[in-house]
Parts: C-alpha cells; structure tokens; sequence
C-alpha cells in the first residue's frame, strides 16, 4: 500500500508540513474545498488503510511506495522553480530508508530534477541504490480532484526500471483495469509532459485572448470568433474561452518555471512564445479593469464595484495569482470602492486582501453597485437573473470578465453588458437569429440547411 505521507493538501504554499493540516486530515475535516474529496477522506479512514503523520521515519518504514507531492511555487525574484519543498522532503525521507522502495514524485518540476534526486537518494539512503526514483506527474484540475484521480485521461510513469514501473502499475491496477492508457517513458519525458501540457494549455487561452485584443480594435466579436473557431475538430473549444485568462497555483508558475529551465538548458529560444503567453494573459487584468474603469465613466474613484468572483476558478477556494483579486486589488488602489463575494473564497481572500470589503451573499455585493464585475463564473452568478440583479444595482452597469453570462438576456433586462472583445451595442436590440433562420429555412431545401448551426 502507498503510504500517504505527509499530505499535500492545503490553499496556499507552505513551507514545509503541516502539524495543524495533518491533525485536520486524521480528524476527516479537508482544510480546503474540493467538491467530494472531504467525503473519499472519511471512507478511507474510515476502511483504517489511511494514516497521517509528520514522522518522517514512520512513513518510510510503512511504505513501500512513497509519494512526493509536495508544492513547487515560483521562486522568490525569479522565473525558476522553487526546489526546496521537494528536495527537503526526498532528503529527509531517504535518510529513513533501509529497504529497496521507490520515491514516485509527483510534484511540477523542471526537466532533470528526478535524476538529480536519485542521485541524492542514493547517495543518502542507507538501503543506497536499491532505493529507485520514479516521476508520475499529476493532471488533475482543481475542482475536479476527485473524477480526475479516479478517471484520468491518462498515466504517465517515468521510471529507470521494469520494477520501478510494476510498482506502480500495482498503485494503479483499478485505475489501469478500468482502461486507462499508461505513457511508460523515461524520467525526463515525464517531466516535460506536465509543464508542456500546461504551457499547451496556457498558449490556447492566451491565444484567445490575443484573437480579443485584435477584435477590441476592429470592432470584430471573440464570443463569435471562439464558437465559429471550436467547430474545427482540429481546434476545438476547450481552453478557447476568452476573458480574464488564468491564474491558479499551477499555470503561471510552470510556463515560467519551463521558460526559465529552457534558457538554462540553452533552448530558451524555443519556448521564448511562453513569455508572450504570460504577458498577454497580464494584461487581460489590466484591460478589465480599463473596461470597469470606462463603464464607470472614466474615472472609479469612489464608485462602488461589486467583484463577482475570488477563487482563481469555480468549485475551489484556491486564490493563489487569482486574476478576480488581482482586478480587485488594482480598482481598489485607483479608489474604487470594491466589495466582493465568493460562494467558497471568502476566507481565504480576507486573509490576503484584508483591506477589501466583503459582502455575505451575491445580492449584498451587487447592492448599490454602480459596476458589477463577473470576475469568477461561478454557477451562482451565471444562473443570476439579470432582471433581480439590476433592481439592486445604483448603475445598469457590467463588465462579464469570463463571457459566461447571457449578452442578450443581460441587455434585454436594461443592462450596460460589456465583455472584452465583444462590441459595444448602445439601444440596438439584440439580433433574432433564430427567427431569421427559421424564416430563411422557409426558402430553402432540406438538404441545404440541415448543417446550418444557430449561434
Ligand atoms: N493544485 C493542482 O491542481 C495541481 C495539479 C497538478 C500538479 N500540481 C503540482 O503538485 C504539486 C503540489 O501542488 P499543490 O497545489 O498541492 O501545492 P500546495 O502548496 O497547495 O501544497 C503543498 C503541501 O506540501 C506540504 N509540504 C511542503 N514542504 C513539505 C515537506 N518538506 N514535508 C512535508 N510536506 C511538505 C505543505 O505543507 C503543503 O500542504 C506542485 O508541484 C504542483 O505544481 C498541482
């Protein structure tokens, strides 16, 4: 049995573990929010094959499996990756280790930090080069922990060893029954699969929202661009979802941990469009908050702002380089008078924002609000009714930072509805696609219009 040392489970990077996260943990209480993990906590220690523990020792000697997931931030000042949680946990578990067994990492890391550690390992180890390294980067979204452990798309073990990958495929064997498709690779390959699968990621977003900056200027729609884009199956839709662009504790910090690692290895050229990514998706943050600024008439200072949104994504907690609190921030330095409301965040932004105000539901926030911001498309806000909504703002007026909210019900209701890359559309009524479709489809064979797609 793989030994759950010591947990990895927190809102924010630590420095090392945790006595009060681990307490909570062994006590079935999830110190984040994760929808159904809390629930897979208490089954598991309730089956009595689950423990917690900071005692180095006691883990190495429970395990024959031990998993690093421990955080991988960005360094202090600089672009690179943050080592020293992992490399202190691998230093302090090998000391402990005096049977062959293998260290899976699971972190982000930069490409040949896993033979850089088995070399540590097994200079270190008293059980020496019977202890074998292995990397099998983890894929799974936040928000969607759960299906995502349990139904990923797919394995990838980078192992040294025909042993090394057995042991994991016995981790595995449910997930790999079930059919999972199993990568088996090297330790580098492995490596590079997690960062160019975010960068990847990040690169279509940013793309995106590049495609909205040129629709700003030319009056063209992205919302239109992205639908028409997605029907390529070569493309598709997702991660083509123009807005605000993304946070997180994982994407900003691999792109430029993998942009600094390439220039390291000498290969910086090659990946040199990261940074490109990175800024384009800055500057979304700053654009929206020029959007709220304009909507406000040019000027925010003492306009009140409701921020809809904290958490860096819906269905988590997780506010680390949220872009919501970034805009947040940034009105509530040019003098606006920001409130925001998260449905699960709020702790969390409090602790980090202290100087923002905070309402207690979503019609506290939008209250008296003379723009309305959509920072997080929580289901909440998208199921909102325009109608209710604009009865309790001061203004008519709101920026859909994430494009998730009905234009034309928005605009139907009275609202001022602005997304980046969309046009503006003052006193014209929404146009009727559907009944010019359906009064085309009049005039034409069937044949003729059974591809045609409504917008
Ligand atoms: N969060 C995600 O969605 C996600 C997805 C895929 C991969 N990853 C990668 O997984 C790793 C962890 O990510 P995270 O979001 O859970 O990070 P995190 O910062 O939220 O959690 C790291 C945990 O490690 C613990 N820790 C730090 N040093 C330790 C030590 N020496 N001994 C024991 N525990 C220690 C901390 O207390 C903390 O609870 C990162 O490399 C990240 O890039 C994260």
């Amino acid at each position: 049995m793989p030994c759950a040392w010591p947990s990895s489970a927190t809102t924010s990077s630590d420095s090392t573990s945790n006595q009060a996260k681990i307490d909570e943990l062994a006590a079935g209480r999830l110190p984040i929010f994760e929808p159904g993990l809390e629930e897979k906590l208490r089954e598991a220690l309730a089956s009595g094959r689950l423990l917690f523990t900071t005692d180095t020792a006691l883990a190495a000697h429970h395990g024959n499996v031990h998993f690093i997931c421990v955080g991988t931030p960005q360094a202090k000042g600089s672009d690179a990756a943050d080592l020293t949680y992992v490399d202190a946990a691998v230093t302090a578990l090998a000391a402990h280790l005096h049977r062959k067994c293998l260290i899976v990492g699971k972190s982000t890391v930069p490409i040949g930090t896993a033979g850089r550690l088995t070399r540590l390992v097994q200079e270190t180890a008293p059980a020496g080069t019977a202890v074998e390294l292995a990397w099998n980067p983890e894929f799974l979204r936040e928000g969607y922990a759960v299906q995502d452990t349990l139904e990923p798309d797919r394995l990838v073990f980078g192992t040294a060893s025909a042993w090394a990958h057995a042991q994991l495929a016995a981790c595995y064997t449910s997930i790999i029954d079930a059919g999972t498709p199993v990568v088996a690779t090297d330790l580098a390959t492995a490596e590079l699969v997690k960062v160019a699968a975010n960068s990847f990621l990040a690169t279509k977003i940013s793309y995106i929202n590049a495609m909205a900056e040129v629709c700003e200027a030319t009056g063209a729609d992205v919302a239109e661009l992205a639908t028409a884009l997605s029907y390529d199956t070569r493309i598709g839709g997702r991660f083509l979802k123009p807005g605000l662009g993304f946070g997180g504790g994982c994407l900003p910090k691999d792109i430029r941990a993998f942009a600094h690692r390439a220039e390291t290895l000498g290969v910086g050229q090659a990946v040199s469009f990261l940074r490109q990514v990175d800024a384009i998706n800055n500057r979304r943050r700053q654009r929206t908050v020029d959007l709220i600024t304009e909507l406000a008439g040019g000027d925010v200072t003492g306009v009140q702002v409701a921020c809809l949104g904290a958490a860096f994504k819906p269905n988590s907690d997780d506010i680390r380089d949220a872009p919501a609190l970034d805009v947040a921030r940034m009105l509530h330095e040019a003098g606006a008078r920001v409130t925001v409301y998260d449905p699960q965040a709020m702790p969390n932004a409090r602790r980090a924002y202290p100087d923002l105000d905070y309402a207690d539901g979503l019609d506290e926030a939008v209250a008296g609000a003379g723009v309305v911001a959509l920072l997080t498309e929580w289901e909440q806000f998208r199921q909102a009714d325009p109608a209710v909504l604009l009865e309790l703002a001061a203004a008519p007026c709101i920026v859909d930072g994430r494009h998730a909210l009905d234009a034309d019900a928005y605009r139907a209701a009275g609202w001022d509805y602005r997304a980046l890359g969309r046009p503006v559309q003052i006193g014209a009524p929404p146009l009727d696609f559907e009944s010019d479709l359906a009064e085309a489809r009049l005039d034409l064979p069937v044949a003729e219009h059974s591809n045609v797609r409504l917008p």
